[in-house]
């Protein structure tokens, strides 16, 4: 009898061997042998799972997530975003009045009306203000309190962020304080200073992120602040999503990074080491293209967005080209009907990650999952679809803008300050992302199309974003 194709393995038989044989079967059974005909994807589907889970509410055993509704609003409107379905001014008026009353009176947003401060729900809160609000009265971005961003580094000497008054610090509180005060034109030199330092510690030695380093000052509360000495190691084992949070974190940087003294030594990543970790993490090819969060674990939807989206980060960085290969590879131009075999996915199969997304991580009754045979959820929902985004284009700053821009930034006018410097090259950095011209990718039909986004601050109208950027600052003066 013919054996199972399974991934290769020991035959040392665990719970964790188990589970990862289990997983081959049930994938096997969801993802078909052809590999060019994938699930269409069932767009209107999706959008009423979504608009279920928010307008209906989610069922009492979700009762934990009370604390998370910025977040099931940002996957929504995010997902939205992502399908490009527009939303239209009443609702919009309605997620503007329902996030601003999230808005704590001392600034920030919590969980929940009434619920305290914290730096994740704010990142949620002011991304989707960033996709729904407007400037002047009612609008919500003038009614942003600006003070709060600044109190997350107190008593943090060296460039970790406290999620929350007396809480820990992580590299997902970096990604939220970044991709915030980047959206509210808040950075600043004192805000930043250290924090590259910071990303650099929490890499460990398989090359991915963990969530933080090693304490750097002294545990007793009242004590004051003592700082060990550095390099200090990365606290637990490298995950994809602190992975994203740190490289996208690194990417925001760069602008605060070329402003320093050439005469100073500035912190750098193992990107041999990061880039070797990143390929690792996709499933083989009987898990069909999905991805890893971890070594040893299995392959799940949300790692499509949080260890896919790296290699969009990458090519930003000019540490690979746009196709995952070198950097002056001339682009490829797919046509519909062409063989995938044409494409350089040298370092990752964009077309089985799509192929996982639309074969295992739609869910039937609408929605996307981790995958077979788990419910659908929000979460799942949104970064599934981000990961189908990042496989079908290859969005990136090409070498010759990034290189105008650097220029452009660097030869400032005469009267301008550093922190004005830094304020213009962030704004122009973010503005810069791009697609070259017939690289997208789209497995199946044209109906499996994703809207393209700027990965890092990961909302998709860059219009908005500039003029959220400006809107007046009424309780904050630079
Ligand atoms: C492990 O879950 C999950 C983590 C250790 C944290 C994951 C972090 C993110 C997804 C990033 C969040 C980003 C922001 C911006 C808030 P698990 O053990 O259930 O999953 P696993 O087996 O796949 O590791
Ligand atoms: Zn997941």
């Amino acid at each position: 009898m013919a054996q199972p194709r399974r991934s290769p393995h020991d035959y040392y038989e665990t719970e964790t061997t188990d589970h990862q044989a289990e997983t081959e079967i049930i994938l096997l059974k969801h993802i078909p042998l052809s590999p060019d005909s994938p699930s269409p994807l069932q767009r209107d589907a999706h959008l009423q799972f979504l608009i279920r889970n928010l307008i209906q509410g989610l069922p009492s055993r979700y009762i934990s997530q009370d604390a998370s509704q910025p977040w099931l609003l940002f996957w929504t409107l995010q997902s939205f975003s992502l399908m490009g379905v527009a939303i239209d001014p009443n609702n919009k008026q309605k997620a503007i009045d329902t996030i601003m009353a999230w808005q704590h009176p001392k600034g920030g947003f919590g969980g929940g009306p009434g619920q305290a401060a914290h730096l994740l729900p704010t990142y949620a809160a002011v991304s989707a203000l960033a996709i729904v609000g407007r400037p002047g009265p009612g609008g919500g971005w003038d009614q942003i309190d600006r003070r709060v961003i600044f109190d997350h580094r107190k008593g943090v000497p060296d460039g970790a962020f406290l999620v929350a008054h007396h809480a820990e610090v992580d590299v997902r509180g970096t990604y939220c304080l970044l991709v915030t005060a980047h959206l509210l034109d808040m950075l600043t030199l004192e805000l930043l200073e250290g924090v590259p330092n910071f990303i650099k510690s929490c890499q460990t030695y398989e090359g991915g992120f963990s969530s933080a380093s090693q304490p750097y000052f002294s545990p007793e509360p009242e004590g004051p602040p003592t700082l060990l000495d550095s390099p200090r190691p990365p606290l637990g084992e490298a995950h994809g999503g602190y992975t994203f949070c740190s490289l996208a974190s690194w990417v925001m940087l760069q602008p605060y990074l070329s402003l320093q003294e050439p005469s100073v030594q500035q912190p750098s990543l193992n990107f041999k080491t990061l880039l070797r970790w990143l390929v690792q993490m996709q499933g083989s090819e009987i898990e069909l293209g999905g991805f890893k969060g971890r070594t040893n674990k299995l392959v799940d939807g949300c790692y499509s967005w949080w260890v896919g989206g790296c290699f969009a980060l990458l090519s930003s960085l000019g540490i690979i080209g746009s196709h995952g290969h070198d950097h002056d590879h001339e682009p490829t131009v797919h046509q519909e009907d062409e063989a995938w075999d044409d494409i350089d996915d040298s370092l990752w199969d964009r077309a089985a990650l799509q192929r996982y997304i639309l074969c295992a991580g739609q869910h039937p009754a609408g929605g996307l999952r981790d995958k077979p045979p788990k419910p659908a959820d929000s979460y799942h929902t949104l970064y599934c679809l981000a990961g189908l985004s990042t496989a079908q284009h290859n969005v990136f700053l090409s070498s010759t803008r990034r290189d105008a821009i650097l220029g452009c930034w660097k030869i400032p006018p005469a009267s301008e300050s550093t922190q004005d410097q830094l304020r213009r090259a962030c704004f122009t950095h973010s503005l810069s992302w791009t697609e070259e011209e017939g690289t997208s990718h789209i497995l199946g039909s044209q109906n499996n199309r994703m809207v393209l986004f700027t990965v890092v601050f990961f909302t998709s109208d860059v219009a908005d974003r500039a003029s959220m950027q400006n809107a007046t600052h009424p309780v904050f003066n630079l």
